[in-house]
């Protein structure tokens, strides 16, 4: 029996202060640097992205899904940063599937040049926000990521798959001869899909998983641990998964760093659990629930 150890970390928040300029004062990244300065839940901390990828190492993962949000304004420093964390640790860029969450499309801009392709380099996985779904063949399955990031207007924080995308998951569906995981950065689920931070096409996604056999779906967005089903074919459900901060050290412990692991025997899931970082002791400890 195959055995495979994959990991999702999640809405990573990178923050690097001296990014911002003048000029955002008067643009949406106002609100952005606002919140990365004095929200006091928004505590992220960059030197826990190193010592997460390493105990990820440690326990023998072989793949990482980042699900989005990877930076806070979207600017080209912002992920050169972040680059150079993860060309430090032991994974290569074909071990990540990266996929862009709302702050990544925070300008129109950002979005128009592809900040995020152009400064993360091989890691992004593919080189535009028009290239997706991000197809990862890890042996026994296979991941597909989406892209729900789109740039919005001040203060909202919806997301939305285009057409194209759509097309191409239903053909990915329909096709495949291994089971499969999908990624991406909104929640999927009806009731989340609001107009202001929420998946607003999200009715279409279902209908395409609803006809599928998927393994289960991976995202984030919520900074909160969560499980829930979604209606998959032939009365099965599909699991769905959401997971809180990488690198968040808040107040409240229970928002503590997280990683989300995921056992899969012969492509198809075991098991999954939680591992958050312990700030007392400096280790990571794994907790058995959602
Ligand atoms: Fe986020
Ligand atoms: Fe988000």
């Amino acid at each position: 029996m195959s055995e495979k150890l994959i990991a999702q970390i999640t809405d990573i928040h990178y923050p690097v202060y001296k990014t911002f300029k003048f000029k955002d004062l008067f643009s949406k990244r106002i609100t952005g640097f606002a919140n990365l300065l004095f929200s006091s839940r928004r505590r992220f901390r960059p030197h826990l992205l190193p010592l997460s990828l390493q105990n990820l190492e440690r326990l023998g993962v072989k793949h990482i899904v980042i699900t989005g949000d990877l930076v806070n304004l979207a600017y080209p420093a912002e992920y050169v940063s972040l680059k150079e964390v993860l060309e430090e640790s032991s994974f290569t860029p074909s071990q990540f599937t990266i996929i862009p969450g709302n702050h990544d499309a925070y300008t129109k801009t950002a979005y128009a040049n592809n900040n995020l392709h152009k400064n993360l380099g091989l890691f992004a996985g593919v080189d535009s926000f028009a290239s997706y779904p991000l197809v990862r063949d890890i042996g026994d399955f296979t991941i597909i990521g989406l892209s729900t990031a789109i740039p919005t207007e001040f203060g909202m924080a919806y997301g939305r798959i285009d057409d194209l995308q759509l097309q191409k998951l239903k053909v990915l569906l329909e096709n495949s001869d291994k089971p499969q995981v999908i990624a991406l950065h909104h929640p999927p689920q009806k009731g989340l899909d609001g107009w202001s931070d929420g998946l607003v096409n999200g009715s279409e996604l279902r209908k395409l998983l609803s006809r599928s056999k998927v393994e289960c779906i991976l995202h984030g967005h919520e900074h909160l641990n969560s499980g829930h089903w979604l209606q998959g074919i032939d009365s099965t459900r599909i699991p769905v998964y959401g997971t809180s901060c990488a690198i968040l050290d808040p107040k409240q412990s229970s928002k503590n760093a997280t990683v989300r692991l995921l056992r899969f025997l012969d492509g198809h899931l075991d098991k999954t659990w939680l591992v958050k970082y312990n700030k007392k002791t400096g280790h990571w400890n794994s907790v058995d629930t959602i």
